[in-house]
């Protein structure tokens, strides 16, 4: 992977994660109160984007929390600075940092920046070529007995538009195939509960998130315009074509005219795992 992120970092993809995070928000919400996060705790925000999960986390732990939302690409960090300093949101701190270089963030005197309650990560671990630096960085900065909750995808294959969807489903492969040729892995959370059980953490829950959309909905948008941002990066990487674009794209126009028709998304699975206390 560059030195930015697969999907770019353009406008274009940064209203595609705001309209994903609006989709996401009452799931992440309820998975944030099944792990506990809340008052004045002191949250890390992993791979955060522009930082749309971050300001609500923020709002979670109220002025007297702490929320470090840490991103590489320069352009997330400032749009969500931002939105931070807009919303009077002083308890947010978005930072560039790039986990792959260093797998914590540094506190005062260069030591690592322990002591979080809880960690997020949604959507980051799947870009990591290389999951043991980052796992080892959590158990330097979240506090023994603090929690990490992940939203990662568990199984990929089941993303497509049904039942019309036979390019969409060409398209679907591709994605895969670009995460994997960038070093990640689309399904990453399928191994990441056995590396956290053999590093000792307990793991406290396990839970496939399924998302469905008709036409019309939140969903549905949501699938449509991520097959309309990344299908020019596919065409750019040589794995999509015009001509595969323009078939995708009729095949959502036949679609949205069948009320049965139907978008699964890849399903995410939901990880809460303790940091041991030793
Ligand atoms: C799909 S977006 C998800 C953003 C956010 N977590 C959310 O759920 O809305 C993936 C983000 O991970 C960031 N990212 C990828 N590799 C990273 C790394 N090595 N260090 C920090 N951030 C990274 C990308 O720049 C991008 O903003």
């Amino acid at each position: 992977m560059g030195a930015d992120y697969i999907l770019g970092t353009h406008r274009q993809e940064l209203e595609r994660l705001r309209l994903q995070h609006d989709l996401w928000r009452p799931l992440c919400q309820a998975a944030w109160g099944r792990a506990g996060f809340g008052l004045g705790q002191r949250v890390l925000d992993l791979g955060a984007g522009p930082g749309f999960a971050a300001l609500d986390l923020a709002r979670l732990v109220g002025p007297e929390g702490r929320v470090l939302a840490l991103e590489r690409s320069a352009v997330y960090v400032a749009c969500g600075q931002e939105l931070a300093a807009a919303a009077g949101l002083g308890q947010l701190e978005l930072r560039q940092h790039d986990l792959l270089q260093e797998p914590w963030p540094r506190g005062p005197r260069d030591q690592p920046e322990a002591g979080f309650d809880r960690a997020w990560c949604r959507w980051l671990a799947m870009f990591l070529p290389d999951l043991d630096p980052w796992l080892q960085g959590l158990e330097q900065v979240i506090t023994p007995g603090g929690q990490l909750l992940v939203h990662e995808y568990g199984h990929w294959d089941s993303f497509g538009l049904h039942p019309h969807g036979q390019a969409i489903a060409r398209f679907g492969a591709a994605c895969q195939q670009s995460f994997r040729a960038a070093g990640g892995d689309p399904d990453v959370n399928r191994r990441l509960p056995s590396l956290l059980a053999a590093r000792g953490w307990r793991i406290e829950a396990l839970q496939p998130l399924p998302v469905l959309g008709v036409a019309g909905s939140m969903a549905w948008a949501w699938m449509e315009d991520f097959v309309a941002v990344y299908g020019p990066q596919l065409i750019a990487l040589g794995l999509w074509s015009a001509a595969d674009q323009a078939e995708a794209e009729a095949e959502i126009s036949t679609s949205r005219h069948d009320s049965g028709s139907f978008w699964m998304a890849p399903t995410l699975l939901e990880l809460r795992a303790t940091r041991w206390a030793p």
